[in-house]
This record gives structure tokens, C-alpha cells and sequence, in this order.
């Protein structure tokens, strides 16, 4: 044989669309998409969010629609967000029966039924004035427990409203076996749990803080939240989630982090969702905006990247966008 001649030839199966398109180890399906979404307590038009081109604070009306449509694009899930009227130190909002997250709730519940899996983020800083993630002590360090009894009240308010899934996100220790407890207590054996397993102290989360109006108003979230250079201790908060009761695990956000993706991929044998936060959204759309990226090709690199790092499950506010391509 001549040395000229390789003997394997890789190009030969990225030759057509057609070959690329059989031998492609990973596939991007509207169902595994779930789109979060902000609702606003009080407006009757959808407000823009500055930081996050494309996305807005719904008023309850728009939600529906906007909810609606990505449910017909055919996005696997939706996950709720709210802004409430009136924020206060225990964030009163967020297990009110009538507080904007359980009303979107009922509404959606109602107008979807089982075309998607209806999740709600269950957290207090949207909620709290002080913009922390639970309850204060008088020196302003967040309160764990206090803030679990609030939790698992929470998560009760949102099973009773519609929700399938609640998906804690504050980072508080033994938040999942609180949560799972009180939904069992309270008749909702069956609503499952999404756990924010490894939710890092992210610079990413800045235009989240636009959207939901939840700036901490003094400090930050590292006391509670994972650090950075951490990645071991996202496999002990994982383990530590399961035992719980946790039914999916996530890891967040996504890009800088998708070594843990794989790691807790290989790890566990659940669902494992990462979510591609405000900021990882915001970072590409500005880009795009001046010309410097290929946005619908950015997009679909991203969404691809973080499957193939092991996440079955992804969080983008793409999602109605990209399924509705992919459809
Ligand atoms: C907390 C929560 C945050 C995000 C989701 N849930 C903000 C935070 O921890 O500061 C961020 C999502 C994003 O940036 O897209 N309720």
C-alpha cells in the first residue's frame, strides 16, 4: 500500500448532510427543552427585559399565550418563575394560595393539561425584599431552617396550584427532604422534585436579577450557593439530593460547568437537566446583535454541547424558538 493513502479516512462520514446527519452521537429533540418563564404580578402587558433581548416579564394573560404556543412548538416543559406585587422579609408571596406564581399555575394547569411537564422554581428570593434566598437571622446570615419550614410551605402551595414538578433552588441544606415530606404529608406523593443539585455562586445569573427583580440588596449569595472552583462537592450535593428524594438532579449553569454535567451524568441514574442561565443566554444575543456571532448556529452548537456533555434534560430560554425549528 502506498504511503500516500491514509488508511482511515474520518472525512468519509462527514462527506453530506445525509452521512453527518446518521452518524450524529447526539440528537437535540424539542422534548428534551424546557423554557423558563418570568409572570408578573400586576401588569396587564408583557415588559421587556432589558438584559435578556427576546424575553419578557408576562403579564398573566400573555403567559398563557406565550405558554401555549411553546407547548404547540412542542418544548418538553415549562418552568415558572413569578415577580410578585409586594416583596417582604419572608417572602409572603410565594406559598400564598392567591400569590402570582400559584394563579399562573391553575391557568396553566387548565389550559395545557398534559401537553407539557408544568414545573415551578421554588425559591424566595423573587419573593423576599432583602432579595436573599431565605429567611434572615437579625444579622443578616440566611436562616437554613427557618427557611425549609418556608420551603416546604411553598412547595405545598405550588402542588396544590397544578404543579408536576417543583425544582428547589435556594441551595439550603436538606431542602429536598423537607419538600418531599410536606408534599407527602400534604396528599402529593406524585408531584417530583427537580433539584438545583449544583447551583454555583455565578456571575451568569445577572440578567436573571433584571428579570425577576431579585437583586440581593446587600451581600451575595456565596455563603450559600456552591464556589466555582468546586466540582467534587457537586457529586455529594447530588448524593445528598437523591436521598432526599430528589427525582432529577441539575447542575447550573451550564457552559462553564459542563464538566460536572458529565461527571454526575456518569454518577447517577436519574434525569440529569443543566440549565443555560440569563447570562449565558444575554452573552450570545448581544454578539449576535452587533454581528459577530451566527445566532441560529451559536444556538444550536450550545444546545448540542450540553447534551453531549450529558444533560438530558436542558433549560434555555430558546426553548419554544429551537423547538419550533427543530419541529
Ligand atoms: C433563584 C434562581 C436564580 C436563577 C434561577 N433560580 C437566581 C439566583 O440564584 O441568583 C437564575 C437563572 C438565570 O440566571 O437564568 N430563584
Amino acid at each position: 500500500m502506498s504511503a500516500q493513502f491514509p488508511v482511515a479516512r474520518p472525512r468519509r462520514l462527514r462527506r453530506t448532510p445525509a452521512l453527518r446527519r446518521l452518524v450524529a452521537e447526539t440528537r437535540l429533540s424539542p422534548a428534551d427543552l424546557v423554557l423558563p418563564m418570568f409572570v408578573k404580578e400586576g401588569i396587564t402587558e408583557p415588559q421587556p427585559i432589558t438584559s435578556m433581548p427576546g424575553v419578557v416579564q408576562h403579564s398573566r394573560d400573555s403567559l398563557r399565550k406565550a405558554a401555549h404556543d411553546a407547548v404547540e412548538a412542542g418544548v418538553g416543559g415549562l418552568i415558572l418563575f413569578g415577580i410578585p406585587a409586594v416583596k417582604d422579609g419572608r417572602g409572603s408571596g410565594a406559598d400564598d394560595p392567591a400569590g402570582v406564581v400559584q394563579k399562573a399555575l391553575r391557568d396553566l394547569s387548565a389550559d395545557l393539561g398534559d401537553g407539557a411537564v408544568i414545573m415551578a422554581d421554588l425559591c424566595l428570593d423573587e419573593f423576599t425584599d432583602h432579595g436573599h434566598c431565605g429567611i434572615l437571622t437579625p444579622s443578616g446570615d440566611v436562616d437554613n431552617d427557618a427557611t425549609l419550614e418556608r420551603y416546604a410551605s411553598i412547595a405545598v402551595a405550588q402542588a396544590a396550584a397544578g404543579a408536576g414538578v417543583v425544582a428547589p433552588s435556594g441551595m439550603m441544606d436538606g431542602q429536598v427532604r423537607a419538600i418531599r415530606t410536606a408534599l407527602d404529608e400534604a396528599g402529593y406523593g406524585e408531584v417530583a422534585i427537580l433539584a438545583y443539585s449544583a447551583k454555583y455562586a455565578s456571575a451568569f445569573y445577572g440578567p436573571f436579577r433584571e428579570a425577576a427583580e431579585c437583586a440581593p440588596q446587600f451581600g451575595d449569595r456565596s455563603a450559600y450557593q456552591q464556589d466555582p472552583p468546586n466540582a467534587d462537592e457537586s457529586l455529594r450535593e447530588v448524593f445528598l439530593d437523591l436521598d432526599e428524594g430528589a427525582d432529577m438532579v441539575m447542575i447550573k449553569p451550564a457552559l462553564p460547568y459542563l464538566d460536572v454535567v458529565r461527571r454526575v451524568r456518569d454518577a447517577v441514574d436519574v434525569p440529569v437537566a443543566a440549565y443555560h442561565v440569563s447570562g449565558e443566554y444575554a452573552m450570545v444575543e448581544a454578539a449576535a446583535a452587533n454581528g459577530w456571532l451566527d445566532r441560529e448556529r451559536t444556538i444550536m452548537e450550545t444546545l448540542t454541547g450540553i447534551r453531549r456533555a450529558g444533560a438530558d434534560i436542558v433549560l434555555t430560554y430558546w426553548a419554544a424558538e429551537v423547538a419550533a425549528r427543530l419541529a
